[in-house]
């Protein structure tokens, strides 16, 4: 038997190429991240429990990027994630949160950490709009039981709006009356939706985020292969998700090709990223039964085992390079998912033929992913698992399998507290700029089509690091 040798990013460099740029202000990082979604960050944090729910998906989404939240919970639970995205940047939100007039200050109150919303319209039966009340109504209220008609603006003093009012006059309608909340309302005072200023300011000023047509932000969710899934992709579809993954660990599988195909028949419209796979006829297999992008990636993660516990795996390097002519041939986009330890490596994988990269480590940690900050020892961390682990097994909704019957692919790892995601997405969009001007690229297909890879020895990698110093 033939054993080719396979690669990874600590194997090789790029070959710096003669550059006519400039600024790396000339360069366009925007990618397609499926066949019919446009972002203007080419690189998204994984779909796993410890890095994606709505918190993230929302900060990605202004950031020009998508979430896509994880599976690994009941349907309604992610639903309601996906719900939570959708409202966050609607100009007009059709299903605007109520409260009765009759609830109490505590109950408002425990209402605003649940929606992660500062104000409700008031209603007694969800329909009828009586007033509005928002958080700066009870700054100076003390009595926990105080009733919300007491602290509610009164339907008689309400500036609102008709169904059908277009943005402009909305604004207008806002700033003339110095109000931040529109309701809309039909002839017979019925809620009907609701506009607020802080929405049409986010959506007017910031040109960069990932939106839906209805001006919303991008968010994606996950399914499985499992007996449930298409419920879970009925409820998800439902709640206007705009791109689902099928996240198999092996996804070269009939589950996975068969679960493919019943989505795509069933909800044509919405794309589905089929993976993960590491094989040029795993992506095509994928793309035949209708994926509209494939993930590459078998064991490269940082909190994977999948290779040490199987023996099986392609080195993420040459697995991209391997299926990049294939999803070049069927125009399918490929996303890089797993083995991003710094900003060259996302470089060499964009360069290498992937169309974005997927990270789960690199976004560990950060103030947006699930789970409490935790202190020893004086350090702050967060936790982070793969979703094959022990941990993570036996936490899920249905979990059947008990300790002993569980075999990890994956651990739990305590990882150090490292602020906002964004930062992170500044560094590697950074370093990608940097590479792309090194490379003579103006985007990312430039980026491929000058991109010279040299094979380096251990002592390359070495001089590669800083070395000989002691780092500050
Ligand atoms: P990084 O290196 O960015 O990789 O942390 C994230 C990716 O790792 C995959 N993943 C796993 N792979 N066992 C595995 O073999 C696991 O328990 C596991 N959990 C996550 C996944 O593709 C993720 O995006």
């Amino acid at each position: 038997m033939e054993i080719k040798t396979a690669l990874t990013y600590d194997d090789v460099l790029l070959v710096p190429q003669k550059s006519e740029l400039k600024s790396r202000k000339e360069t366009d990082v925007s990618t397609q991240l499926s066949k019919n979604i446009r972002l203007n960050t080419p690189l998204l944090p994984a779909n796993m429990d410890t890095v994606t729910e709505s918190q993230m998906a929302i900060v990605m989404a202004y950031l020009g990027s998508i979430g896509i939240i994880h599976r690994f919970c009941d349907i309604d639970y992610q639903v309601r994630e996906v719900k939570k995205v959708k409202r966050k940047q609607n100009v007009v939100i059709d299903e605007p949160f109520t409260i009765s007039p009759q609830s109490t200050l505590k109950e408002l109150r425990e209402k605003i950490i649940e929606h992660n919303c500062q104000s409700f319209l008031v209603s007694s039966d969800g329909q009828n709009l009586e007033g509005i009340i928002t958080s700066r109504d009870i700054d100076f209220v003390k009595d926990e039981n105080t009733k919300v008609s007491e602290m509610m603006t009164t339907k008689e003093k309400l500036i609102t709006a008709p169904v059908g009012i277009d943005i402009e006059k909305a604004k207008k309608i806002l700033s003339d009356n110095k109000v931040e909340k529109l309701p809309i309302v039909d002839g017979a005072f019925r809620i009907k939706g609701l506009i607020t200023a802080t929405d049409i300011i986010r959506n007017y000023n910031n040109g960069h985020a990932s939106k839906d047509a209805k001006g919303r932000l991008l968010v994606g969710a996950a399914v499985g292969a499992g007996d449930d899934y298409m419920e879970r992709v009925k409820a998800l579809v439902e709640a206007e998700v705009d791109v689902l993954v099928v996240d198999i660990a092996h996804g070269h599988s009939v589950n996975a090709i068969q679960a493919i195909k019943k989505i795509k028949e069933a909800y044509p419209s919405v794309d589905v990223i089929g993976g993960n796979v590491a094989t040029a006829q795993g992506a095509e297999d994928l793309i035949k039964a209708g994926a509209d992008a494939i993930k590459v990636g078998i064991g490269p993660g940082s909190i994977c085992t999948t290779r040490i516990t199987t023996g099986f795996g392609v080195p993420q390097l040459t697995a991209i390079l391997n299926i990049a002519p294939v999803c070049h041939k069927y125009k399918i986009p490929l996303i890089a998912d797993g083995g991003i330890k710094q900003p060259g490596d996302m470089v060499k994988a964009l360069a290498a033929g992937a169309d974005s990269v997927m990270m789960g480590g690199q976004f560990s940690g950060t103030e947006e992913t699930p789970g409490p900050v935790l202190s020893y020892k004086g350090q702050q961390y967060k936790i982070s698992r793969g979703m094959a682990s022990l941990t993570a097994a036996l936490s899920r909704p249905n979990a059947k399998e008990k300790m002993d019957q569980v075999t990890p692919e994956g651990v739990e790892a305590r990882v150090p507290f490292r602020g906002p995601a964004k930062n992170v997405i500044n560094l590697y969009i950074g370093g990608l700029r940097s590479g792309m001007s090194y490379a003579n690229a103006r985007n990312i297909q430039e980026l491929q089509k000058n991109a010279t890879f040299v094979r380096i020895t251990n002592a390359g990698l070495t001089e590669s690091h800083s070395h000989d110093n002691q780092v500050l």
